[in-house]
């Protein structure tokens, strides 16, 4: 069996991918996003712990929607032996091309835990974690860790940390231009993403503050990174991926997307889970549009499919009433 090779997958003039998101990124999203253009896409993080003790939502989380391919599960966690056990579920569970390791999750619950972007101010526990997976997925996946800059202003350390990550075994890495301390504020630093493509050979995800797919093409342009990452700029906005399908400018014509994307999840967690969840995915794909406070407190109250349809109905009804007169 040949090893999932990242680099040949990554074609195109701009690959863009959707980056992994907590209660973003679920099957049905990215399904979504995959049929406007996203190259690859990540699972939510998912605990190792909680995997390893077969927990069922952690894998619910894990479940890869129809077609995906090629498909990223990403596990979150800090002891290399229940990393490899991890993987070694993942990959019963979904068979994924690759498995990311988050080493970039600044939220204090997962930091605390010496998880997540905590594991930048111990890269030599990052190199055992990366090297126990690779060891794990063998030639059934390829590895990979997504990190940032550095755990701090004054701790910058991501491109001896990437140069670490490749010495391990990892196929690629991915780079958030932002230190953990800097949350999701300021602006993401290129420069740096630069400084990791210049260190390590392996392929480089560039992420942070790509907004559009020209952004994306400066980013390659700029960094040299082999794709770019795209998260918060995709929410309710799959369009981001496409070269040739802008984004719609009407209620009607978004919530006909985020309709057909509820659906999916309807089918894939239950009516009554997708529902609830469609609520901020609604209120998300209304970004900027006129007339979006109202759609969204309907949202807001909405519990059944039947509900979601009657509020993209009423805003097709709308719409045409405002081209009749
Ligand atoms: C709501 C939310 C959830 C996130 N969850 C994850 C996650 O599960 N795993 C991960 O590696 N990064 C996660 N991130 C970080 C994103 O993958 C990405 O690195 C970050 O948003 C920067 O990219 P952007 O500027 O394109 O949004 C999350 C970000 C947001 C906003």
């Amino acid at each position: 069996m040949q090893k999932f090779n990242i680099k040949e997958s990554l074609g195109g003039a701009v690959p863009m991918l959707l980056a992994p998101m907590a209660g973003v990124t679920d099957a049905a999203f990215r399904e979504v996003c995959r049929g406007f253009g996203a190259v690859f896409t990540y699972s939510e993080m998912v605990s190792s712990k909680a995997l390893v003790y077969q927990d069922a939502k952690s894998v619910g989380l894990l479940l890869r929607g129809g077609g995906e391919f090629p498909y990223a599960a990403q596990i979150f966690g800090s002891d290399p032996i229940v990393m490899a056990d991890a993987s070694v579920k993942v990959l019963e569970l979904v068979s994924p091309e690759i498995i990311d390791i988050n080493m970039g999750c600044p939220a204090p619950k997962i930091v605390r835990n010496g998880d997540g972007c905590a594991l930048m101010r111990d890269p030599a526990l990052a190199g055992r974690i990366i090297a126990a997976v690779a060891v794990a997925a063998g030639n059934r996946a390829a590895v990979t860790a997504k990190f940032r800059k550095g755990w701090d202003s004054g701790s910058v350390n991501a491109a001896e940390f990437a140069r670490i990550m490749e010495a391990n075994g990892a196929d690629a890495v991915t780079i958030h231009g932002r230190v953990r301390s800097q949350l999701y504020s300021g602006t993401a630093d290129w420069d740096i993403i630069r400084e990791v493509k210049s260190a390590v050979s392996i392929p480089v995800i560039a992420n942070g503050d790509v907004a559009s797919r020209a952004d994306a093409s400066r980013c390659i342009a700029y960094t040299g990174a082999d794709a770019v990452m795209v998260g918060r700029a995709a929410m309710g906005n799959p369009w981001v991926f496409s070269a040739d399908t802008p984004r719609p400018g009407s209620a009607a014509e978004l919530l006909q997307t985020a309709l057909r994307q509820l659906k999916r999840a309807a089918e894939l967690k239950g009516e009554r889970t997708a529902c609830m969840e469609a609520r901020k995915h609604f209120s998300w794909y209304l970004k900027g549009v006129r007339d979006a406070g109202h759609y969204k407190q309907l949202a807001a109250q909405a519990v059944t499919l039947a509900d979601f349809s009657a509020i993209v109905s009423s805003a097709h009804s709308q719409r045409t009433a405002s081209y009749l007169a």
